[in-house]
């Protein structure tokens, strides 16, 4: 399906592949908090150790501000990964320079080399040209890409060194991504309906337009919710609202309402004063939210109308909680959307789940087998779903 190089086309033996993972993975008291994305490469690993590879692995975590941070570290995944692998991981403390370099060279064929977080260095995210140049010094032209969760970014890691290699194949979990992806874009079961929840609208309001194109309905949830409701005119007390975005949430309201596109918003919130566990839940219809109170998840009724959408869908996708799920009084909401949708794919629908939190609470609900694909991208897979060319597939070879 996919119409890049594959890692298999690739002849390892003996030499050293640079390959980017997106190990960008929960830390929690220093040790990783979910090893999802960390198991999900390892057949890439593995055929590439198998192939006779020489493995220089990199990845960012979190968002240092290009230098090195400590709470950062890919320290701990390194040692993650050595459990996982079952072998040794060797750790280079920095991602560029004499370090990597020498300890790249040294690695017999099957062995692995992870870098320190590529974000520690300011070019990382601005795609700088030597940066690039010096990722590529540290393998003999053959370069893997397997974070799929990162390939929206036009980054040194993901983009830049391909102009340095003379091979950029796609591995495993990227090939599985975007097969699987793939299909959902260009031939969707319908109704289709995209479930769109978190904190931030801003992380997600870019592509809301583009999957509004291709869905049939839009179930809006968690945080983002506000700012279209604010956009409304409704009263949304002390909840968390963008307001640079409450122009382009109006526009969006205005642009579904003139495509008759049925884009639902919150009827009933679980409300509090703080933003804190223990504080004091009430529920509260959308019009009539109290100013000196907050919206930590949807309340029942809107739980009921999106269920109700979600039972009768043949292709479903959903990114984002639907409330703060992290705490038990305002986590009903995600649990409830996480049943109706393993559900549904009970019933025949084809349901992809994406972004880390969302990932996390269909884990939590022990629902993970009954949804058809977890991606391993957030951001990466919403964009691809809205029919976006990620820049760090495009920039692999042609077969
Ligand atoms: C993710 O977790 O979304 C990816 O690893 C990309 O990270 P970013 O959003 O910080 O670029
Ligand atoms: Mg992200």
């Amino acid at each position: 399906m996919i119409s890049k190089l594959k890692m298999d086309d690739l002849n390892l033996r003996g030499k050293r592949v640079f390959v980017r993972v997106d190990f960008n993975v929960p830390l929690k008291d220093g040790k990783v908090a979910d090893d999802t994305r960390i198991r999900e490469t390892l057949p890439t690993l593995r055929l590439a150790a198998v192939m006779g590879g020489r493995l220089v692995l990199a990845s960012h975590l979190g968002r240092p501000k290009g230098a090195p941070d400590a709470k950062y570290s890919l320290r701990p995944v390194a040692q993650k990964l050595e459990e996982l692998a079952g072998k040794p991981v060797k750790f280079s403390s920095e991602c560029i320079g004499p370090v990597p370099e020498s300890k790249s060279k040294s690695l017999g064929d099957g062995e692995i080399l992870l870098l320190e977080n590529v974000r520690f260095m300011p070019g990382e995210e601005k795609n700088d040209e030597g940066l690039s140049r010096q990722f590529a010094t540290l393998c003999d032209g053959l370069f893997i890409c397997d974070a799929f969760g990162s390939a929206h970014r036009a980054h040194a890691s993901v983009v830049g060194i391909t102009r340095f290699v003379q091979k950029a194949a796609a591995g495993k979990l990227m090939q599985k991504e975007l097969d699987y992806l793939g299909r959902a874009v260009s031939d969707p079961a319908r109704p289709y309906v995209v479930i769109l929840g978190g904190a931030k609208v801003s992380d997600k309001i870019e592509v809301v337009e583009n999957l509004m194109k291709l869905a049939d309905v839009m179930l809006i949830g968690g945080g983002m919710a506000y700012t279209f409701l604010k956009a409304q005119g409704l009263p949304v007390g002390k909840s968390l609202v963008e307001d640079d975005k409450i122009e382009l949430a109006s526009h969006i309201l205005a642009d579904a309402k003139k495509r008759n596109f049925k884009l639902l918003l919150p009827q009933d919130h679980v409300v509090a004063s703080e933003f804190k566990a223990d504080a004091p839940a009430a529920l509260t219809d959308a019009g009539s939210m109290p100013a000196d109170k907050m919206g930590l998840d949807i309340g029942p009724k809107t739980v009921a109308a999106y269920a109700a959408e979600i039972a009768r869908a043949r292709m479903i996708v959903w990114n984002g909680p639907m409330g703060v799920f992290e705490m038990p009084a305002f986590a009903k909401g995600t649990f409830e959307v996480a049943k109706a949708v393993a559900a549904a794919t009970g019933k025949g629908a084809v349901s992809i789940v994406g972004g880390g939190d969302s990932v996390a609470a269909v884990h939590q609900a022990g629902l993970t087998r009954q949804i058809s694909h977890i991606s391993t991208g957030g951001g990466a897979s919403l964009e691809f779903l809205g029919g976006r060319k990620l820049p760090g597939v495009e920039a692999l070879s042609n077969p």
